[in-house]
């Protein structure tokens, strides 16, 4: 076994016994704690070898992969992530990540001049630029409602419904925030379809880390990603269309099945590598075989710890909004110091280099928030050794 980064030695007593060999399922450098799964994953190696072992039977033929035999391996494994999302393979289409996803939706609501599009204030960044580039395109307004961080879900639900006027065109609502807060998303989505409104769920964070019930939550559009909590290839997401939209939803980019109808107009769209898509069921495989709950519930247990241990060691335990929170935990920094965006990625880069750890650092309202994750590679030491370099996290605020 490769030589471990100092917070690695004591294996992680949460997991079990056999951590370490579970953790030898990663590439993931020995040297460097990993705690920010939440932004890009991390690739189990029999994921990377069954997707490599995908790439060399392309390879070897591409005229028989790509033409004859892609389309029906699509389907099947199609078939099996819709599954694992809780949604009708006839909804189900892989997309390569969720915001192909979204300004695919953005495009086909059909925005005119006057429309709303609404938002929350936990929004994905991303998200919030698709919506604005799609409303100066089309006249349509954005409109954004605060969600705060520490109200209840009843609150969260009327402030969302609040924010919902006759113009209202598309309400683009997240389950789990890039904040790492868990929505309520159940009754949000419930809620404005009794007010009319056309919904997208940005459950980006859900595959892995919830029941991800796609079709159970009754939304118009619902986007998950492999590429996260599922530990999938990178570019690897699913899009969910329910029936009434399956007709009129197109794909942004042209390929030859134009013209066949959701999903298989979204299959195939040109020529690009489709080894991640179809190595997403392996990805699943990999997951349940460890048993998704005990993941979950794991990840869930651990996230808590770190974020106890390292908001203790800061000062700011005090301040620790309330959640709900899944795999990934919220950690204030001390509000004495200002923050803006900028001096917020300054302090994560500065983080990776000096402490070997990687986390997701964010300013809100001025102040700075630092984003947990945990996942099954992780361990207790990992945050135990953040937490004791906190002081040095202070001085550099
Ligand atoms: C809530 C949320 N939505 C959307 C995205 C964008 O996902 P992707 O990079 O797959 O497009 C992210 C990425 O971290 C996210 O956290």
């Amino acid at each position: 076994m490769a030589a471990r980064h100092p917070g690695e030695r004591d294996g992680n007593d949460r997991w079990g016994e056999d951590w370490p060999s579970l953790r030898d399922q990663w590439a993931l450098d020995p040297d460097v704690a990993h705690l920010n799964h939440g932004s890009f994953g991390a690739v189990p190696l029999p994921v990377r070898a069954g997707q490599e072992a995908i790439r060399a039977e392309l390879d070897a033929n591409p005229m028989r992969f790509l033409r004859r035999e892609l389309p029906h391996r699509l389907a099947r494994a199609r078939e099996e992530a819709a599954r694992f999302c809780g949604a009708d393979p006839r909804g189900f289409s892989f997309l390569p990540n969720i915001m192909t996803g979204v300004d695919t939706v953005l495009a086909g609501v059909g925005l005119r001049a006057g429309d709303e599009v609404l938002l929350t204030d936990h929004a994905y960044g991303a998200v919030r630029l698709a919506a604005h580039r799609a409303c100066a395109r089309t006249g349509a307004t954005v409109r954004t409602v605060a969600l705060g961080l520490d109200a209840g879900d009843e609150e969260r639900v009327d402030s969302v419904v609040a924010g919902v006027t006759g113009r209202t065109r598309l309400a683009i609502v997240a389950h789990t925030t890039s904040s790492a807060l868990v929505l309520p998303v159940a009754r949000i989505v419930a809620a404005l379809r009794l007010c009319g409104v056309t919904v997208l769920v940005d459950a980006a964070h859900a595959p892995g880390t919830t029941d991800a019930d796609a079709d159970a939550l009754g939304a118009d559009f619902w986007l998950g990603a492999f590429h996260k909590w599922v530990c999938a290839p990178h570019g690897t997401a699913g899009l969910v269309v329910a029936p009434y939209w399956r007709a009129r939803l197109r794909p942004l980019v042209t390929g030859w099945e134009i013209g066949e109808g959701y999903p298989v107009s979204f299959a195939v769209t040109g020529t690009v590598d489709p080894t991640g898509q179809l190595a997403v069921p392996l990805a699943i495989r990999f997951l349940e075989s460890l048993g998704t709950r005990r993941v979950r519930a794991h990840n869930q247990r651990l996230a808590a710890y770190g974020a106890e241990v390292v908001s203790e060691a800061l000062g700011t335990s005090g301040d620790r909004p309330r959640g709900p929170f899944h795999s990934m935990t919220l950690v204030p920094l001390p509000a004495r110091a200002r923050l803006d965006t900028p001096a917020a990625k300054a302090l994560q880069d500065r983080i990776a280099a000096e402490l070997a750890t990687e986390v997701s650092v964010t300013a809100r309202d001025g102040r700075g928030w630092m984003r947990l994750s945990a996942h099954v590679y992780n361990a207790p030491a990992q945050y135990e050794r953040l937490a004791e370099a906190a002081w040095q996290v202070r001085r550099w605020l």
